[in-house]
Parts: C-alpha cells; structure tokens; sequence
C-alpha cells in the first residue's frame, strides 16, 4: 500500500464505504433510509450533517454510533470494522468510543448531575472507585457545571440539562462525540452556549460530529455535509466558521437593541 494512502487510512476515525439502511415495514413496505454513504472524519474535525427530515441523518447517527448496523456497505470505526460485530461486541465498541448527545437531553431524572454522568462507567472495569470518580468530577468542569454536582435534572435549565447529558458523553474519553440536533430543544441563548462548549471541545482535540437542521448552528464547524433522499449530496468547508464565544458576547447587546426598539415603538404611537 502507498504510504500516504495509508496514513490517510489510519488517520481517519470514521470511514464508512457505501452503507445502506433499508427498513422492512412487513412484507412488501421498505424505507431505503440510507442509499450508499461514503464518508471519511478526520481526527480532531468538527463537522455538520445537515439535511431535511427524513433524509437519513438519525439513522446515519445511529449506524456511526454502532446502536445499529447498515443493510450493506462497511463501516470502520478507528480501522476497525464494526459492520460485522454482534450486539454485544458493538456495545462494548460503543461504550469505549463514542459519546452521545441528544436533543432530549436522555437524563435519569431521579439521579443527580454527578450519577447521571457517571451512568456510562457503570459497568468499566477501567479505573478505581476513586478514579471514576475524578473522571466524573472533570467531565462536568468540563461543561462549566462545578458546583451542581447534586443537582436533579428537574433542578437545571435546559442548557444546563445538556451539558450534563455533554458531560456524560465525555466520561469514557470516547474517541468521537456524536450529537443529534443538540440544540434543538433550547432557545437560543443556551444553543450558542453549547456550541461554545463544543467548539472549546474541539480545539482540545476531540472529534465532534453534529446533526442539525439549522444553517446558523451548522456554521460553527469547520466542514458542512448535506444529506437528502439517503444520499450525501454536497459538502461545504466553512471558511470562518462563527465564533460562538464571540457571538454569546454580542447576544446581550442584541437584547437591549431589542428592548430599545420596542421602547421606540412604543413612544412612536
Ligand atoms: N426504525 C425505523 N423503521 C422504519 N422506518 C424508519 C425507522 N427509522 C427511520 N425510518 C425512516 O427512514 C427515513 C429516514 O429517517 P431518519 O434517519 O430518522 O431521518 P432524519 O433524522 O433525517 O429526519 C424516514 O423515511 C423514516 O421514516
Ligand atoms: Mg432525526
């Protein structure tokens, strides 16, 4: 093998060649979800699916996060191929190298910050009691949420909610973070914020890969995907991509511009 090639090879964290999904719905009903996906993510890339619903992205989410796997196609997972693995061996794969984010957030809500993002290390081996939990400790450090350690999630706001759900994704030092339209229940204040999150994520060398409907949230990674009909159809390098820091500096200044206009308004008629 040339060499470049290979080390374009081992450098890739997720390499996937042609995968399909067909749901069978019965006997004569299918859904041609996925219809051949090739995709290659760098290590320590940020980057975006976009798409219409419908088009693919969960099921593409779910099959990269090994919760599922394609009807045909392959899948590497850091070279290592999880398109053949059995349940429990794509479970432990999945434990080790991936973290999830949801839209829903997928908090225990009778557990505290602390134990819903130590949930994952329940069953590792891996490392003492006392170990685990500093890794739990720094996790949501991590996300900006010292000091809500004992907090249940009824007692945190939705941006708050979501960093813990980060914070779990991020115990197991996974090698990918996979979020599926993260930012899809906030408003957008706390979206920004958790892109902030991630980006500082990302400039700390972890792999992010996003979903989202949004062209502004999508414009805060380095690289946009676009997927329709089960097909990726385009790709987009964001050039300057937004400066989520920045914009959250911005935001209140927007605010008061808004309460100044309605002032305005107001005193107009
Ligand atoms: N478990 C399932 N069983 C049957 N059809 C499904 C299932 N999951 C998704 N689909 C179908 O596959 C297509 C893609 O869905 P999905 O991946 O959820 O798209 P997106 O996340 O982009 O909205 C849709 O037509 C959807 O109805
Ligand atoms: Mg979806």
């Amino acid at each position: 093998m040339d060499m470049n090639k290979k080390e374009e090879y081992n450098s890739a964290i997720i390499n996937t060649i042609e995968i399909t999904k067909t749901y069978r719905l019965g006997e004569r009903e299918e859904v041609r979800a996925l219809k051949g996906v090739s995709l290659k993510i760098q290590r320590g890339e940020f980057v975006a699916i976009m798409g219409p619903s419908g088009s693919g992205k969960s099921t593409l989410m779910n099959i990269l996060g090994c919760l599922d796997t394609p009807t045909s196609g392959k899948y590497f997972l850091e070279n290592i191929d999880v398109s053949k693995l059995n349940d429990n061996q794509l479970a432990e794969i999945r434990n080790k190298k991936v973290g999830f984010v949801f839209q829903t957030f997928n908090l225990l809500p009778r557990l505290d910050a602390f134990h819903n993002v130590g949930l994952p290390l329940i069953y590792s081996r891996e490392g003492s009691k006392n170990d685990k939990k500093e890794r739990i400790l720094s996790s949501l450090e991590a996300v900006g949420l010292k000091g809500l350690e004992k907090h249940r999630p009824n007692e945190l706001s939705g941006g708050e909610r979501q960093r813990v759900a980060i914070a779990r994704a991020l115990v197991n030092d996974p090698s990918i973070i996979l979020a599926d339209e993260p930012t899809g229940n906030l408003d957008s204040r706390s979206g920004e914020e958790i892109m902030a999150i991630f980006q500082k994520l990302n400039r700390q060398g972890r792999t992010i890969l996003l979903v989202t409907h949004e062209l502004e949230i999508a414009k805060h990674t380095q690289k946009i995907i676009y997927l329709r009909d089960g097909i990726i159809h385009n790709f987009e390098k964001i050039k300057n991509p937004i400066d989520a820091e920045q914009k959250l500096k911005e935001m209140p200044r927007l605010e008061n511009k808004m309460i100044e206009n309605k002032i305005k308004q107001a005193k107009s008629v």
